[in-house]
């Protein structure tokens, strides 16, 4: 096969896998490798504090959509199906490995203890690297936007050339490293600090991205010094070196939005922006109606089927998955949980992780759902606690009904049975089972298990007394005059 057709057939697997990224790690579909790829290593920079934060938590691990902005970096990465996967972390170190394991358990982190500059980070990657024959691939865990697809660009243009870099042509290009182009060539990468004013003229940036091959890479870095105005070990000091040992360094240029970094919680405030924007467009394109979208929130992992109609003011915490043709009521709020075809969810309903909705279920206002699954066609519509139980199939669950799944130590679980009704206002104080077609009577407190088709009233007997409320009116309107008359 001709290098052109192979690298065509690369290309359009890499594009494939990068259409498959917005589906979340864990539907990430292994396409069959038909031929091999380069091996790809990635190195994803988090060792910094980001004291413009104000924050005791490491910058990378600040969320957006619900995912530390170093999962979205290492999500993207992903798609690339790297052999390896190392975390440079510094502040911090032991959160950003736990966030790291969270997502990639495989991945690997190495201590930055110093930050001396992006060359020392990266160089911190070396140990762990030796060996490696394929490319790495330097990403930063606070620029959490790069597209799968630009990162493939990347990859191909390794093809031609010994040092790719991402550079972008920037609105404002502020204090970011310039690259300084001859024709096709990246010469050299020129930072802020160190720039003349002819150099400061340049818009085209640096986004921090850079790959070339693993040893390669190394080597360079080796021979990187500080002796710049900032006295740090400078990754982009590559360029140059490269060009020295008659390696030749290029840039692929991908759009501003991608390269956005986050240095302060009004640019978190901004990514998370962008992020809901993007997502939302995504899932009207994909046959999803959204009646208000700027007040629905979704997050990195959102999954929501056509035909599905989402009304204003829904929060889509982390973990949700709605099949299609389902309808969230306005006011909504939903995590870690999924939601049947046909399945009607809110007005102001709550579904909290472990809620699992059948086929057209009825959620409807003030219910709160916790791990329990609540099977076809049953219904929970008012003002409803239902966590650790197992609603059956046509169940129809009273307004007011709590499952007391609690009892200050331990959780218990509640059965209700199919086709069974529950009185508005009944307790089942778990560990409790309700039998199908069985019934409870409103305000009933169950602490014993109900069999099928069997009534049960656990509630004290009630009592007329006949006259006595006229009698209890006058005393108490009496007792009210005595007190205003010795106040006076
Ligand atoms: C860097 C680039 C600059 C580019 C800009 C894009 C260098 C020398 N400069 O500048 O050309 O335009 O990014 O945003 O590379 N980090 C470590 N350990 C360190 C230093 C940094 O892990 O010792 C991490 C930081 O946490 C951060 C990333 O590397 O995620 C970039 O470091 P930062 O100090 O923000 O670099 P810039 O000065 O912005
Ligand atoms: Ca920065």
């Amino acid at each position: 096969m001709s290098w052109r057709l192979l690298h065509t057939a690369i290309l359009c697997e890499r594009t494939r896998l990068a259409e498959f990224q917005t589906l979340g790690r864990t539907s990430v579909i292994k396409l069959q490798r038909v031929l091999p790829i380069m091996s790809i290593a990635l190195i994803i920079l988090a060792a910094g504090k980001g004291t413009r934060m104000k924050s005791d938590l490491p910058k990378v691990l600040h969320e957006i959509a619900g995912a530390p902005m170093l999962v979205h970096a290492m999500k993207s990465g992903a798609t690339l199906e790297p052999e390896k996967t190392i975390v440079v972390a510094g502040h911090g170190a032991e959160h950003v490995s736990k966030a790291s394991a969270g997502y990639d358990e495989t991945a690997e982190v190495v201590l930055q203890t110093e930050q001396l500059g992006t060359a020392h980070a990266v160089g911190q990657a070396k140990d762990t690297l030796a060996g490696f024959a394929g490319d790495a691939l330097v990403l930063y865990g606070d620029t959490p936007f790069i597209s799968p697809e630009t990162l493939s660009r990347m990859i191909d243009a390794r093809a031609g050339h010994d040092v790719i870099v991402l550079g972008f042509e920037a609105a404002d290009p502020g204090r970011y490293g310039r690259l300084l182009m001859q024709g096709d060539s990246l010469s050299k990468i020129v930072e802020f600090k160190d720039a003349t004013d002819e150099e400061r003229a340049i818009t085209l940036c640096n986004s921090g991205v850079i790959c070339a091959k693993s040893d390669v890479l190394f080597d360079l870095i080796d021979a990187v010094g500080n002796d710049n105005a900032s006295g740090e070990y400078y990754l982009t000091d590559i360029v140059e070196i490269a060009q020295q040992k008659g390696l030749s360094a290029t840039s692929v240029t991908c759009d501003e939005s991608e390269t956005l970094g986050v240095n302060s919680r009004v640019q978190l405030a901004e990514a998370d922006a962008i992020f809901q924007t993007k997502a939302r467009h995504a899932l009207m394109e994909s046959g999803v109606t959204l009646h208000a979208p700027d007040t629905v929130y979704l997050s990195h992992d959102t999954h929501i089927g056509p035909d599905t109609i989402v009304e204003p003011n829904v929060v889509f915490g982390p973990a949700v998955t709605i099949e299609n043709g389902a309808h969230i009521r306005a006011f909504s709020h939903l995590e870690g949980c999924h939601v049947s075809r046909g399945a009607v969810v809110g007005p102001y309903a709550r579904l909290r992780p472990g809620a699992e909705l059948a086929e057209f279920t009825k959620v409807g206002n003030f219910v709160e759902i916790k791990n329990a699954v609540i099977d076809e066609n049953a219904k929970v519509n008012h003002l409803t606690y239902v966590g650790d139980a197992h609603v059956g199939a046509r169940a129809n669950i009273g307004a007011g009904t709590v499952t007391c799944n609690y009892d200050g130590v331990m959780k218990h679980h509640t059965e209700i049975g199919a086709d069974s009704f529950i009185g508005s206002g009944t307790l089942l104080v778990a560990p409790v089972s309700v039998g199908s077609n069985a019934m409870t009577g409103s305000g009933s407190v169950i602490t014993q298990s109900v069999p099928d088709d069997a009534l049960a009233i656990g509630r004290a007997r009630q009592a007329n007394k006949p006259g006595l409320a006229v009698k209890l009116f006058d005393m108490l309107k009496k007792k009210k005059l005595d007190k205003q008359k010795g106040e006076a």
